[in-house]
């Protein structure tokens, strides 16, 4: 079923930036997707219109007890022109768990998906043409009763608003200094870690800014128990080529399931690359780097795709990775991944989604 949601155009567009000027999550389309919630009566009046402030209550929940939560995607032009989503379902499908662990309602996928791919085909021309440009799409729900009580909001507020974004590599790759946070902790068993929810990211910030107040771009962070386990890296999640094997920690519901993560993975599977997903103790990765066998290490996520680390500091020691250098696997799952999205290379695992038909 062919799902239609209403459009309320803009009345004049909005000068759109050159490619060039582009940066990450500050310039916004001209339309958003917007539609009620409330516990009784599930999602309603889903509508496109003009992008702007929304009018909140001072009192509102969202605001004082981070009852929210949001994903990350972009779409993609390709060389045929198509503007296309990946892995939208994998999104929607990871918003729904996030917003179960935060008591909110969840959203039909069906629903969600004709959102995404309308809201994106009514801003089309928004999504930029330059190498490594994208879209990046930002769906949020958020608790929208007045009510100082802590408990579940009755409403909610659901949308989704679109950013045209740069090449995050204009300039070719860029190693990271990375510091193994031994301090402060992003997740505990048993938290919040796996759900896409704000306080995740207002509970990560400090960690970040000492780390960059002293040199490095981002945190590695350990488990949050004994500190002895690595789970993710900043915002993404973190492989490592050791020996001859590709090792990521498991999904063991304290950090995020990158959509990134799984994709790379099934195309270093694709090429016959041993992988594995098992624990991975930060004691390990810097014996490995001390004895040779830490071949390349790199964060996954939406916005770079890939990120090669090229140093690793903990407790005083600092280590190189691959010299400093971008690493041939994770150049390669790069390189695959981005003709994936863009287009230059078969779709064969079907993660691409035409925003028109
Ligand atoms: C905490 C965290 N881990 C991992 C990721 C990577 O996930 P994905 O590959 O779905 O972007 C993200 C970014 O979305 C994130 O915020």
């Amino acid at each position: 079923m062919r799902i239609e949601i209403p459009v309320t155009r803009v009345q004049r567009q909005k000068p759109r930036p050159e490619d060039a000027q582009l940066g990450f999550g500050q310039v916004f389309t001209d339309h958003m997707f917007l539609m009620d919630g409330a516990v009784d009566a599930g999602w309603s009046n889903p509508r496109i219109v003009p992008y702007g402030p929304l009018a909140l209550e001072p009192a509102t929940v969202a605001l004082h007890y981070a009852q929210s939560v949001f994903e990350g995607l972009k779409a993609y032009r390709g060389q045929d022109d198509t503007v296309r989503l990946f892995r939208p379902d994998r999104n929607i499908a990871r918003f729904n768990r996030s917003a179960a662990r935060l008591c909110m309602p969840s959203i039909d996928p069906e629903l969600f998906l004709a959102a995404l791919k309308q809201l994106v085909a009514t801003d089309r021309d928004w999504v930029p043409r330059a190498p490594g440009t994208s879209l990046y799409i930002r769906p949020v729900a958020f608790a929208s009763d007045a009510d100082l009580h802590v408990r579940p909001s009755r409403t909610y507020v659901f949308f989704i608003i679109l950013s045209p974004v740069a090449a995050y590599y204009a300039e070719g790759f860029k190693p990271l200094r990375i510091r193994v946070e031994d301090r402060y902790v992003r997740s505990v068993r048993g938290g919040t870690g796996a759900a896409k929810t704000a306080g995740n990211y207002a509970g990560s910030l400090l960690a970040g800014e000492e780390a960059q107040k002293d040199g490095f771009a981002q945190v590695l962070w350990l488990d949050g128990i004994n500190q002895e386990y690595i789970e993710e890296v900043g915002s993404m999640n973190i492989a490592f080529v050791i020996g001859d094997e590709l090792v990521t920690p498991p999904l063991t519901g304290t950090l995020l399931e990158g959509v990134t993560r799984d994709s790379v993975l099934q195309l270093a599977r694709d090429e016959g690359v041993q992988v594995a997903e098992r624990p991975v103790a930060i004691a390990e990765v810097m014996a490995a780097a001390r004895n040779g066998t830490l071949r390349e290490a790199f964060g996954t996520g939406t916005a770079a795709v890939i990120s090669p680390v090229g140093e690793l500091a903990y407790k005083g020691e600092r280590v190189r990775v691959q010299d400093g250098e971008v690493g041939p696997l994770s150049q390669r799952l790069y390189d695959r991944l981005s003709d994936i999205q863009r287009g230059r290379l078969p779709d064969r695992h079907g993660w691409m989604v035409a925003v028109e038909d």
